[in-house]
């Protein structure tokens, strides 16, 4: 079996854009491959995190996990943390990095742009992200497009360790999601939905109360037209409720551009928050029953032993090559 890692940071509540862009596609895939899904609390931590949110964040995102439906006996889920090979191999990649490479990279500028004082941690995250991957000799990482860019640099990095050591490291390949790779802000849709974004009218949490999740599909950003047709260019907001609903309700855009000809955006707005509630009523169920109770804690034990075991092996064989350390006789 191939094997597959993916992370999501615990720097908020996992979004419907976390959930389209990445995590459903951790569903589909735990059948067929070796599955590795992290919660990567040490990327959270590259911009200030408030302690207590965190620890709740990292348990959220843990129970939310395994409320979509992955199967802790197929999968191995852990934290980042509980791992430490992934902050040792985390700076081995960063002494192969090249700062400007590192500056070039489109979420740094985004989260560095216009602040006063910007960490380390922000500029040194691929090379962290690289090691998350490398560890596990990962094929194959599902993400959504954001991370095109960061994983396009974890294969270079992968490729120029295995060039100037040697051959160490499986070089993988990035899985985005044919539809729904990009799921808009809700209040400006020119933006990408992101789970720390000030707006909290921006994102749709997966935790949102139902009434909450029908006032802020309700009141998304659209435009003056009344027309209910997919056109990313000039019609972005409507077009990213199209996608939402065409992914969640497992309809064709083409049809429910049909089904809502001649009909206002009042009444597309109401149906699509019924199918996002019917969607998330029984996970939010299953979260529910999950996020306080022994079984999870059992869950990531399990997870951080078994990835402990992998990624030891691997920061070994790192070691080695570039000479770390003695040789053990
Ligand atoms: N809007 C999105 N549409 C589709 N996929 C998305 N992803 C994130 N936002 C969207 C995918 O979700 C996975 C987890 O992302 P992450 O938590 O590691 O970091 P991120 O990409 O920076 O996500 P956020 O929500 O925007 O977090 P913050 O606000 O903390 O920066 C990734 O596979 C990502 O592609």
């Amino acid at each position: 079996m191939k094997t597959i890692f993916s992370g999501i940071q615990p720097s908020g509540t996992v979004t419907l854009g976390n959930y389209i862009g990445a995590m459903k596609q951790f569903v589909e895939l735990q059948n067929d491959y070796n599955c590795y899904f992290c919660i990567v609390d040490q990327h959270a931590i590259t911009v200030y995190q408030d302690p207590q949110q965190l620890r709740k964040a990292i348990r959220n995102l843990a129970a939310l996990y395994v409320a979509i439906g992955l199967d802790p006996k197929k999968v191995t889920l852990f934290i980042q943390s509980e791992v430490p090979a992934h902050a040792q191999l985390g700076w081995m990649m960063q002494c192969v990095s090249y700062i400007g490479e590192l500056e070039r990279m489109t979420q740094f500028k985004d989260k560095s742009t216009g602040k006063e004082a910007v960490s380390a941690g922000l500029l040194t995250y691929p090379p962290l992200m690289a090691a998350d991957i490398l560890l596990y000799k990962t094929d194959v990482v599902p993400v959504g497009e954001d991370q095109k860019q960061h994983l396009e640099l974890t294969r270079d990095l992968a490729e120029r360790f295995n060039k100037k050591y040697r051959e160490v490291f499986t070089v993988p390949e990035v899985k985005i999601a044919e539809v729904g790779a990009r799921i808009m802000s809700l209040a400006d849709p020119t933006k990408k939905m992101s789970k720390s974004d000030a707006n909290q009218k921006a994102f749709l949490s997966l935790l949102d109360d139902p009434k909450v999740m029908e006032k802020k599909i309700k009141s998304a950003v659209t435009d003056s037209e009344g027309i209910v047709k997919y056109d990313k260019e000039n019609k972005p907001g409507v077009s990213n409720l199209l996608s939402i609903y065409s992914i969640l309700g497992e309809v064709t855009i083409k049809d429910l551009e049909e089904k809502y000809e001649g009909v206002g955006y009042g009444q597309f707005k109401q149906d699509l928050a019924d199918v996002v509630v019917d969607f998330f009523t029984p996970i939010q169920e299953r979260y529910n029953e999950l996020v306080n109770s022994d079984e999870l804690d059992r869950i990531l034990d399990e997870g951080a032993e078994k990835a402990n075991k992998m990624a030891m092996k691997t920061l070994k064989k790192v070691e080695n090559a570039m000479g770390l350390g003695r040789k053990r006789r």
